[in-house]
């Protein structure tokens, strides 16, 4: 059996400049992997290249045993890849409820998106609440809730988080995570990326580092919390 998520040996490059110089992952079905690696470590783009918003110059990505290397994102999130993307990006003049019903888009069932919805309130209690609330309004946490909510709203098999704690104070961070871990209790199957290392590898089962572009090291969540070189590179220890 060939793993839900096969990256092999990816080149990227962004206008002929190469920044991924051969990644190679796997991540099995329930599993929650995370990647992690410094600024302008090429973090972003293999996530964005799996997403299908960009495609490799070399290598291959295969989801559920289909080559989904030249696909476009429109359609690798049909077949069940969804997105989160770096930095939130909702609509900010939109409101909560219609950010989320946004990320059902390829659903026309008025009955599946209500149910949905039922499911975000049920797992973001604080979503349901503001669900009229202007997106933009927010505080960074509840923006950053109401985007992983958006991301489930397709209802994904495989579910990609780019640095979810970016700008939120450390107390938020711990709540994010401990959605995000309930979550993949329910069945999703998660590949994030994040800066917080000891908090992400907490969660995660297994982690890959990536330095300029190539993966350093992988293994458990253990080993790598237990390496010396992961923790002075990336946990300042
Ligand atoms: N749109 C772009 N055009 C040109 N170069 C880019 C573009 N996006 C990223 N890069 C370059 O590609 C390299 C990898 O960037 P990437 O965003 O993947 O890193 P990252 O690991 O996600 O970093 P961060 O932790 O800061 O988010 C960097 O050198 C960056 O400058
Ligand atoms: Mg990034």
């Amino acid at each position: 059996m060939s793993a839900m998520l096969e990256v092999k040996n990816i080149h990227c490059a962004y206008d002929g400049v190469p920044v991924i110089h051969g990644i190679s992952l796997e991540v099995e079905e329930g599993e929650l992997v995370a990647i992690i690696g410094a600024n302008g470590a090429g973090k972003s783009t293999t996530m964005r290249t799996i997403a299908g918003l960009m495609h490799p110059v070399s290598g291959t990505i295969s989801f559920m045993g289909e080559d989904i290397s030249n696909m476009g994102a429109s359609k690798t999130i049909k077949l069940g890849v969804s997105y989160v993307p770096e930095g939130r990006r909702l609509f900010s003049k939109l409101t909560v409820k219609e950010n989320l019903e946004l990320g059902a888009f390829a659903t026309k069932d008025r009955k599946v998106i209500n149910e949905r919805l039922e499911e975000m309130y049920d797992l973001f209690s604080i979503l349901k609440n503001r669900k009229d609330q202007i997106a933009e309004t927010l505080s960074g946490g509840e923006q950053q809730m109401c985007a992983i909510a958006r991301g489930l709203m397709s209802k994904p098999k495989l579910l990609l988080l780019d640095e979810l704690s970016l700008g939120l104070q450390p107390s938020l961070v711990e709540r994010v995570f401990e959605a995000v871990a309930e979550i993949n209790k329910r069945g999703v199957t998660i590949l994030l990326v994040e800066q917080m290392v000891q908090e992400a590898l907490e969660i995660a089962k297994r982690g890959y580092v990536v330095q300029t572009g190539r993966i350093v090291h992988s293994g458990t969540s253990k080993e790598l919390l237990c390496s010396e070189e992961v923790r002075k590179a990336y946990m300042g220890m």
